[in-house]
């Protein structure tokens, strides 16, 4: 068994982050959205991984190198365009070889992993295996139509309510889906959709398989979205202070203090996450926070919020719900004129109080 994870797209919806960015590589609970997949897929026990990369190549390659550090051997497969699922599928065919797979769309994030899913479709062997899961937007996926558990009709992006199942983007194939993916022709919003693959396996009489996701999924395509998987993540997390945390300081509930992290004078309500390196001073963490590494946060008091890499919050109030890109710096204003003084790139999103 190898797994294909596909990491390319634009993450509109994700801008500005996602200007500088590839979407893949924000980090949940401080950990880049990718590596959860990458480390579910290795603890299915599968260790063949082809990554499926657009125009933010060279940053995933720079993450993930030859997959060693994660106990996996990693092959790159660019894809020149974003054209689709089914493509992405099409373009690895070499890499896939006959073997069958495991495909993981690597925006999602499963809080059960994929082992029991791998498992499922071992036990079964049919020729796709599908997971859904009830969704209150369905018009936003891939949505399924069942007879008892028979896949009978898969509509990508249904403009009209036929199913509130939608498509979890972990899927398992047979060597019959190349077939499938060569067959279809592109979708309205010209992708090949990896959904028409499966409709077409379907009716060629194959076997397709579906089950529901046990526990949380997340397709982290909106910040509201990643901020939820966030919170989800943060809460799967074991308390552990490795950094420095002073006698004048809090911790609440399940909290991770990175080494070379310092925490002085401060309260931090779990779950929540300092990474390495980062200074929290006089400030009010949490609930549900990620500070990554390198940060530092004074005077402030921040929660249900992802802050990335070496951003600098000082004498700030009432941050939450708030994603912060890489080298962000939020402080109080001081000098006149009074106001708000914004330096913002392309496509943020700001709400003042
Ligand atoms: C893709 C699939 C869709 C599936 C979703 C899960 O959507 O096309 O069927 O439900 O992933 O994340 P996209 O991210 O292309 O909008």
């Amino acid at each position: 068994m190898k797994a294909l994870v596909l990491s390319g797209g634009a993450g509109s919806r994700l801008r500005p982050i996602t200007h500088t960015s590839a979407k893949q590589l924000i980090p949940v609970a401080n950990k880049p959205i990718l590596f959860h997949g990458l480390e579910s897929i290795r603890d299915a026990g599968i260790r063949e991984v082809g990554i499926v990369v657009g125009h933010t190549a060279p940053e995933v390659q720079d993450a993930v190198g030859d997959g060693t550090a994660f106990g996996l051997s990693v092959t790159y497969i660019p894809q020149e365009a974003p054209l689709g699922l089914a493509h992405a599928v099409l373009i690895s065919r070499e890499f896939l070889g006959d073997e069958p797979f495991v495909m993981y769309l690597g925006d999602n994030v499963l809080l059960e992993g994929v082992a029991r899913f791998v498992e499922r479709f071992e036990r079964h062997r049919p020729t796709a295996q599908i997971f859904l899961a009830r969704v209150p937007e369905p018009e936003r996926f891939g949505v399924a139509v069942l007879e008892g558990d028979r896949v009978v009709r898969l509509v990508e992006k249904p403009a009209e309510h036929i199913s509130d199942l939608a498509l979890v983007g972990v899927y398992l194939f047979d060597a019959a889906v190349h077939e499938a993916v060569r067959a279809i022709r592109p979708s309205w919003r010209d992708e090949l959709e990896i959904t028409d693959a499966i409709q077409h396996l379907i009716d060629a009489g194959l076997t397709v398989r579906a089950e529901m996701v046990e526990g949380w999924w997340k397709d982290t395509g909106r910040p509201e979205d990643l901020l939820e998987a966030n919170r989800m993540m943060l809460s799967t997390l074991a308390s552990r202070v490795d950094g420095e945390v002073d006698g004048e300081s809090r911790l609440v509930g399940r909290v991770v203090v990175e080494r070379g992290a310092k925490v002085i004078r401060s309260s931090i309500r779990g779950p929540a996450i300092v990474g390495p390196d980062s200074v929290v001073e006089g400030s009010m963490i949490g609930p549900h926070t990620s500070i990554y590494h390198g940060c530092r946060v004074q005077g402030s008091e921040i929660r249900d919020s992802i802050v990335m890499e070496d951003c600098v919050i000082e004498g700030v109030h009432g941050l939450s719900g708030t994603i912060l890109g890489r080298a962000v710096h939020v402080r109080r204003s001081t000098t006149p004129p009074v106001g708000h003084h914004l330096v913002v790139g392309d496509q943020s999103h700001i709400e003042l109080l």
